[in-house]
């Protein structure tokens, strides 16, 4: 078996697959490590089969669509997961055939309806089934105490305690557990008796996990977040520096369009001397009026540096082919103590 364990903060992912055949698959893939699972997998001579993730993630943000599309590859969720366009839905007892290895399904409802468990050889990946220590929490959408416990107790707990325990997530470094090991000490597992396995659930009182919205709107939709919209507007538009823009703007014969894409009063509390307003939800609309000349070199500055990007880049593909962004801010340029006026449009 060929086996790799990439961590993203508390999140892990997998890349497993048959030394014999070279198949493989990618359990629970992060959308910021893209290109270390694709490094990993031609490193290790693997052609990824399946793209599988354990359950709807609303703490992370999903990277199987993308690495299917990319790697012509099988989406694979269980039978009751929302998300449209899975390829390969599956269901309690099947197994994914990975050329010898076989990764076979165990549906453990609880921390989402969707939620199962892969076993493969010697090894249970728990999703957020079981983690070492700890559980997954049930209070998030589809949520059920009473399932996780089924699933637990019923369920997993009832495997070889040998069994190597792969969770889906651990915040404290630990790469795997046994089920032996989780069993006799992981805290939560101690509450043997339903009721009060439940009502332990029910009072843990968490906080929100962090972009918990955009991640389930984005793992249950197979759209964008919005890094990810940053990032291909930043691949696809030059930048220019602060200090190369001061210069240029202090300089006789600019011929550079500053193009301020803020609001008007935050345009008119401060904005780089001789910088035009055209906020950026007027763009499209007032961009023919505003800048008749396609060929006009335009940088586009906003706030913090992101606005400007997306801006630079609808810029571009309306044919705008000289539209930069600034690397960097209106709070960065302030901060830098280069020159503002204020007030209104010139
Ligand atoms: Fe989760």
């Amino acid at each position: 078996m060929i086996f790799e364990q990439v961590a993203t903060g508390g999140c892990q992912s997998y890349l497993i697959g048959c030394a014999d055949t070279c198949a493989g698959a990618l359990i629970d893939p992060e959308v910021s490590q893209i290109d270390r699972y694709l490094g990993l997998a031609t490193r290790d001579g693997l052609r990824i089969r399946f793209v599988i993730d354990t359950h709807t993630h609303a703490d992370h943000f999903s990277a199987s669509r993308r690495l299917a599309e990319r790697l012509d590859a099988m989406t694979v969720m269980h039978r009751a997961s929302p998300a449209p366009g899975i390829a390969m839905r599956v269901d309690d007892g099947e197994s994914i055939v990975l050329g010898k290895l076989r990764l076979q399904v165990m549906h453990t409802p609880g921390h989402t309806a969707d939620s199962m468990c892969l076993v493969g050889e010697d090894r249970v990946f728990t999703g957020d089934t079981l983690l070492i220590g700890g559980t997954g929490r049930t209070d998030l959408p589809t949520g059920d105490p009473d399932a996780l416990y089924d699933s637990l107790f019923g369920r997993l707990l009832k495997l070889d305690p040998a069994l190597l325990v792969y969770p889906a997530h651990d915040y404290k470094g630990r790469s795997h557990s046994t089920i032996g090991a989780e069993t006799a000490t992981n805290p939560r597992l101690q509450q043997r008796d339903r009721a009060a396995f439940v009502q332990m659930m029910k009072s843990l009182d968490l906080s929100m996990p962090t972009h918990l919205t955009e991640a389930l709107r984005t793992n249950m939709s197979g759209g964008k977040t919005v890094g990810e919209m940053l990032a291909e507007a930043t691949a696809c538009v030059p930048f220019m520096s602060m200090a190369e823009l001061r210069t240029r703007v202090e300089s006789a014969g600019n011929e550079l369009v500053v193009l301020d894409v803020r609001e008007k009063d935050a345009y008119e509390s401060g904005h780089i001397p001789g910088a035009r307003l055209l906020p950026r939800g007027q763009l499209e609309l007032r961009v023919d009026k505003e800048l008749p000349d396609p060929t006009a070199r335009i940088v586009t500055c906003c706030e913090f540096g992101r606005i400007s990007t997306l801006a630079a880049a609808t810029l571009r593909t309306m044919g705008f082919q000289r539209a930069v962004a600034l690397d960097g801010g209106m709070k960065a340029w302030l901060e830098a103590g280069y020159p503002t006026r204020a007030g209104a449009l010139p």
